[in-house]
């Protein structure tokens, strides 16, 4: 296990290890020898890691540098100054000389491996992990074994196929514990454990229950690390080897076979076999690096294929997430084969569509958009930039909509959820983005969240602070109305009144500031607005904000002082929580403020870090789909800017502010807005009201849609282009981080379909522009070229897993950690802005007496879409529901099942409730996602929204709730990890091991004299 009680203030990119968790800051820099050569190493680091630094080829199969030293699987020996010892438990200390290969080591390696072999099966031929990556294997190669020594004795336990997504086979595993490590402390979701005290251990799910009942969330994690084949993802078997379909008595027929053959010709024969029927997977296996298309995490990954069927993620280098997967990134894509797949364009007739060729729909397309711009001007269209597309495809929308219609009519899914953080920040700090990256944010002694349920929106960035709270006692403050998982985890836990963010965050400043406990010299040195902003506050006592956000004072007096006191750094993490409502943001204006006053910029482990929710929403706003800035967050009325687009466009941009997403509906009821082009985006069931959405889009002319699926915007639209999906194509996207990552084509377009960025070429062209983009690269570089912030982008840049945080300077500097030579501001200083409460417009009423609060689910992402074509995912969450609170469901005689009616003045929809004390009192919860539009929760909310940025107020709604009487199925199956019973525990507990009875360390004792 990891040490982690170092002190972590160096800001480094830790450049020995792969991408992952972030590692301990050991000491000094020393010298080590090893098989005689001498090492650079520094004190406390694993000595396996020198080792390894050092080229030597050393067994090693539980280590693991993400995970870091585990010692269960006793293969690592070498002698350190005369003892056998583990180089993996063991810390590099003054002095040490170290030998791997004296005949000591390497008999103790020896019995370490041969005591893994009592655990496991060899038939590697005929096995679906004999794909050149399983260490077990890989290890038999580098030690040679002749013989086993210890008979292979299964353990008589079952298999495990209950998960929809992986299995376990007990009789494979070796107990290396890399599995519950894994879960244990990377993901945290403590669902694994090995009970080391049993004569007959195995790994456990929530001490001993079928996968499928346990607290396991599915993310891959322990699948992903497994040494061997013990932990398989499902769509690999059967399906990788050659010859591993072969039916169950076959199979075992042919596994005797290779033991028999072994007895008389050794294991390297066998070896020798398995290695040609690997090298042959290697002809129909593909392996490509991708970027997950669903949140703003950006994890990355290889995507295992075999012609369109894809057989496993593999996540290992990613900058964002390392090993790390949610269910999602892991197994969540079997909408990219779906049957449900458009693979023509659709033209309507009437009530019906009829299937088009591309050139007949592309045609109809641009010739409609020449005739209504001509007859109606620019701003009678309107362009939807998807956040789920590329940068290079976002680009080309605003581009499209700038240079060839003439108009600022352009927008993008954040207007839904994170423009008011963008606008938070740049009023005060001036870049709309993260601070530093996720890596800050395990860095950081104390987090804080604020309206984000992280664990289930953003749950690999959730894992690196659950995991710096568990081992490294981060301190985690969670200030939200539900108790989710992180709420649950939490040091401290408030549920201010929905829409009081803005009142305790200030409260807080201001006392801060009242007591001196303010960042002085910061203020002084790095700030501009003291002042000014000391007279917002005044409103804001402690007494008044307890009356207002239902906290009481001690609790908020308690809240300033330990922010105020933390000297390593406080990150505050915010999401649709914040920025849903009518001040998100004025809220998030807060925040900055109090990150300001308090020193929390422009430093390791600080700073905020708005969670940008869709996979390319940061991306999708850098490249300039919004109605007021272009590319880079360029403004169109800038005089310096029109001039750069002059040159490179050839055209004069229009200043003035055009549509955003949400104007666009009331500009169709209003008759100014005849026609729209939307690519990837459910605006129907995602913006609010959904009732007024059909309105407008009905109301309008002429709607093109660009989609995967038949989706209910589709429904309104007059031609349907079928785009491809994002493993379908190459481009960058960039995440959460401001990281820009290059995903490649894993497989080619479905037949039929084609790249949004060529699509969009393909009208332009028709449309009169000279669009010559053979490949995205060449989009990019004119990003480059126009854009500042991403000046220094480009793909050879990006190649593989390598990445770029933006700003990028013209020579590939990139900045992970931002503001560290000034604030984006001409003086180089933040702003404290007096930001104004905006209070809620649709607070409970007589009539609609309840609090309506919605957001996302882990196992699906946003309304679903997408996720609900993956079986195993509505196994687990097949529909919606309202979460009612203990307290509501005996007030209103309501239990788990019973279906009711939520009514608001906009719509209604018919659930099943789930009474569950993650709300709390008078508040109701429903899932964004929804099997059926006539369910979806935006039938309930209004069109309130954000004083600033238009932002929907989706947070800000009331309803009531109509009980039905009869009583349905539970909306939540069992098989849901919500209802597990976790082990907490620190790794795997080695300790327990070494502790059984007969157990000797291989080589304890022994060694050369020195
Ligand atoms: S939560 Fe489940 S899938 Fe994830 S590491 Fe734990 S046991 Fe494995
Ligand atoms: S299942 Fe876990 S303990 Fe067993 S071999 Fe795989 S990683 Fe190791
Ligand atoms: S959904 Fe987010 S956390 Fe999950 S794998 Fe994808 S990027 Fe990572
Ligand atoms: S690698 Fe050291 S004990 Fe397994």
């Amino acid at each position: 296990m990891a040490d982690f009680s170092a002190p972590q203030d160096q800001y480094s990119h830790d450049l020995h290890y792969p991408p992952g968790p972030l590692r301990p800051t050991y000491g000094a820099e020393i010298s080590v020898t090893v098989d005689g050569g001498s090492y650079t190493a520094r004190l406390g680091e694993p000595l396996i890691d020198v080792i390894n630094r050092s080229g030597t080829q050393l067994p090693q199969v539980c280590y693991h540098p993400q995970l870091g030293p585990i010692g269960t699987c006793d293969t690592c020996m070498v002698e350190v100054n005369g003892r056998v010892t583990r180089a993996c438990t063991t810390s590099v200390a003054a002095g040490q000389s170290v030998k791997t290969a004296v005949a000591a080591a390497n008999q103790a390696q020896r019995e370490g491996y041969d005591r893994l072999m009592g655990r496991h099966d060899f038939y590697c031929t005929i096995c679906d992990n004999n794909n050149h990556n399983c260490t077990l294997h890989n290890t038999l190669g580098l030690l040679r074994p002749e013989h086993q020594q210890h008979e292979y004795r299964p353990k008589g336990y079952a298999k495990d196929f209950s998960n929809p997504f992986y299995r376990y086979d007990p009789d494979q595993c070796i107990l290396c514990g890399r599995c519950v490590e894994a879960c244990q402390d990377v993901q945290v979701n403590e669902t694994l454990s090995i009970d080391w005290s049993s004569p007959n251990p195995r790994v456990l799910w929530d001490g001993g229950v079928p996968i499928n009942e346990s607290s396991c969330v599915s993310c891959g994690h322990c699948v992903t690390v497994c040494p061997c084949n013990a932990l398989m993802e499902t769509a690999m078997l059967g399906e990788a080897g050659l010859m591993t379909d072969l039916p169950l008595p076959v199979w075992n027929a042919a596994v005797d076979v290779v033991k028999g053959v072994e007895l008389s010709t050794g294991l390297q024969a066998i070896m020798a076999v398995s290695d040609i029927e690997s090298k042959v997977r290697d002809g129909y296996i593909n392996k490509t690096k991708t970027v997950c298309t669903y949140c703003g995490v950006g994890c990355s990954f290889d995507v295992w294929t075999k012609d369109r069927q894809i057989l496993k993620v593999e996540p290992q280098e990613g900058a964002a997430n390392g090993i790390s997967t949610c269910v999602k990134g892991k197994f969540a894509w079997d909408y990219v084969n779906s049957d449900e797949r458009l693979t023509s364009p659709l033209i309507r007739e009437g009530e019906r569509f009829r299937e088009a060729s591309w050139d007949e729909a592309l045609d109809l397309v641009a010739r409609r958009f020449s005739e209504i711009k001509a007859q109606y001007g620019p701003d009678a269209l309107a362009f939807v930039a998807s956040s789920k597309g590329t940068n290079e495809e976002a680009y080309l929308v605003q581009k499209f909509a700038r240079q060839i219609i003439g108009t600022n009519n352009v927008d993008n899914c954040s207007r839904y959820c994170q423009s008011p953080a963008t606008a938070g920040l740049f009023r005060t700090v001036g870049h709309g983005g993260d601070a530093g990256t996720i890596k800050d944010l395990e860095k950081a002694e104390m987090v804080i969240c604020v309206g984000t349920n992280t664990a289930e929106s953003h749950p690999v960035l959730a894992t690196r602070i659950k995991r710096a709270h568990k081992l490294r006692g981060q301190q985690l403050i969670v200030v939200d109305l539900r108790k989710h998982e992180m709420a649950r985890r939490a040091d401290l836990f408030l549920r201010p009144l929905p829409g009081s963010d803005f009142i305790w965050l200030n409260a807080v400043s201001r006392f801060i500031l009242d007591q001196g406990l303010a960042a002085e010299q910061f203020i002084a040195e790095k700030t501009t607005g003291l002042a000014e902003f000391k007279k917002s506050l005044e409103q804001y006592t402690l007494p008044y904000a307890a009356e207002q956000t239902g906290l009481s004072e001690a609790e908020l007096e308690n809240l300033a002082r330990r922010i105020a006191a933390v000297k390593g750094g406080v990150c505050i993490a915010w999401a649709m929580g914040v920025t849903q409502q009518c001040g998100g943001s004025e809220t998030s204006t807060a925040i900055s403020n109090l990150l300001l006053i308090t020193g929390n910029y422009a430093r390791p482990g600080a700073g905020a870090y708005p969670l940008r929710g869709h996979n390319n929403v940061q991306g999708a706003a850098d490249m300039g789909t919004m109605p007021d800035l272009t590319v880079g967050y360029q403004p169109v009325k800038d005089p310096e800017v029109v001039a750069k687009f002059q040159r490179e466009w050839g055209i004069t941009l229009r200043p003035e502010r055009g549509l955003d997403n949400t104007q666009m509906v009331g500009a169709s009821l209003e008759g100014r807005l005849k026609a729209i082009w939307v690519t990837g985006e459910e605006m129907s069931l995602t913006d609010a009201n959904s009732n007024y959405m059909s309105i407008g889009f009905e109301a309008m002319e002429f709607v093109v849609v660009q989609e995967l699926t038949f989706t209910n915007t589709c429904r309104y639209a007059d031609v349907i282009l079928p785009g491809a999906a994002s493993l379908e194509k190459e481009g960058t996207f960039t995440n959460t981080e401001r990281r820009i990552q290059r995903l490649y084509e894993v497989m080619p377009p479905l037949r039929g379909t084609k790249p949004d960025w060529q699509i969009y070429i393909e009208v332009a062209r028709r449309m009169g522009a000279d669009w010559n983009y053979a490949h995205p690269s060449e989009i990019m570089d004119e990003i480059a070229r126009v854009s500042p912030i991403y000046a220094g982008v480009n793909y050879e840049r990006l190649e593989g897993y390598k990445t770029l945080c933006w700003p990028v300077a013209p020579d590939g500097t990139d900045t992970p950690l931002l503001y560290v030579n000034g604030f984006n501001f001409p003086d180089g200083k933040a702003r404290l802005f007096p930001a104004e409460f905006q209070p809620r417009q649709r607070p409970p009423t007589a009539e609609y007496d309840l609090h309506l609060n919605n957001g996302r689910m882990l196992e699906h992402f946003h309304e679903g879409n997408m996720t609900f074509h993956t079986a195993g995912i509505t196994s687990k969450a097949p529909d919606t529901f309202v979460e009612v609170s203990p307290e509501l469901a005996a007030e209103r005689g309501v239990q788990t099942g019973t279906w009711v009616r939520l009514v608001s003045p906009d719509g209604a929809v018919r659930v099943r409730v789930l009474v569950t004390d993650r709300v709390a009192g008078q508040e109701v919860y429903v899932p964004m996602n929804a099997r059926l539009y006539i369910d979806t929760v935006n039938h309930l909310t209004g069109l309130n929204h954000d004083s600033v940025t238009h932002t929907p107020a989706y947070k800000d709604s009331s309803v009531r709730m109509e009980v039905l009487g009869d009583v349905g199925e539970n909306p939540m199956p069992r098989s849901n990890p919500r209802y597990g019973h976790p082990t907490p525990q620190r790794g795997v507990e080695v300790q327990r091991k070494w502790a059984q009875p007969g157990y000797t360390m291989p080589g304890e004792g022994g060694g050369t004299a020195d």
